[in-house]
């Protein structure tokens, strides 16, 4: 059970891809008591119509406002783009949205281009659109989406040959030495590093909003006491489960610390 004393940061995703920015918070917040939201009766989102998606997150919202919460993370950039706004209109609590980190891509500075990996929906939204147009990035930044992965990571296969086979004919038309950098623009696609790594070259840095994200919710709010032991509370569109349930998946990216890799390898 939520102890009401305590107030919780709340991590929203439509399913495992958000334990990705949670085990990095686990890290960087050592003492802060945290509450896992995934959607799961309805991932994914990215193939969805916006009006779905946003019944889907003001619902889960809703649910999570039950307890005692200090600040959400909407650790979806499908969610991000399509329903911060309206939360926040909503809420008082600060919520934090993540976006395709496109921005510290392009302040690389390198000439060669970058290919931003993401969710159907996050491609194709006007929020995505006007973060390239706005960094007058039009012509550097190239997007490919692979909606199938979040399937993937939602059954815990990170390397099925069938698995393979998509990741292959995804990137089957890139011409890597075009590109210096990857942007992992969906929160679920950063347990496929390893996959990744068989077929994009070295030279290429892999870029995630991560660490930015959560130095940003650090600005928001304030910080638990020194020493304050650190809760994780669970729940599955709305259904409180133990925190067990998530562990396969913090376990695999502890196994795989690669996978924070932010701004560069
Ligand atoms: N993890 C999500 C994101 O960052 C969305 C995945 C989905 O449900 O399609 O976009």
């Amino acid at each position: 059970m939520i102890e009401k004393a305590v107030s919780y940061i709340g991590f929203f995703d439509s399913g495992v891809g958000g334990i990705t920015v949670l085990r990095k918070a686990q890290d960087l917040m050592p003492h802060e008591h945290f509450l896992y939201f995934a959607d799961s009766a309805n991932v994914p989102y990215g193939n969805r119509s916006k009006k779905e998606i946003l019944s889907c997150v003001l619902e889960s919202i809703e649910q999570m406002m039950r307890f005692p919460l200090k600040a959400i993370v909407l650790a979806c950039n499908t969610a991000t783009s399509v329903a911060a706004s309206a939360l926040r209109e909503k809420y008082d609590i600060p919520i934090i949205g993540m976006e395709p980190a496109v921005k510290p891509a392009v302040l690389e500075g390198d000439p060669r281009k970058i290919l931003v990996l993401a969710t159907e929906l996050t491609l194709k939204e006007k929020k995505y659109k006007d973060l390239v147009k706005e960094l007058n990035a039009e012509d550097k930044v190239d997007a490919l989406p692979m909606q199938d992965l979040v399937m993937y990571a939602e059954e815990y296969d990170f390397e099925s040959s069938e698995l393979t086979k998509y990741v292959d004919k995804s990137f089957a038309s890139v011409d890597w030495q075009d590109y210096k950098s990857v942007v992992l623009g969906c929160t679920h696609f950063l347990y496929f590093k390893s996959i990744f790594k068989k077929f994009i070259p070295s030279h290429i840095h892999y870029i995630d909003g991560h660490e930015g994200t959560l130095n940003h919710l650090s600005n928001q709010i304030n910080k638990n006491a020194f020493g304050t032991k650190p809760k994780l509370m669970c729940m599955l569109s709305g259904l409180e489960v133990s925190s067990e349930v998530i562990q396969p998946y913090l376990n695999y990216l502890d196994r795989k610390t690669s996978m924070f890799v932010s701004t560069s390898n």
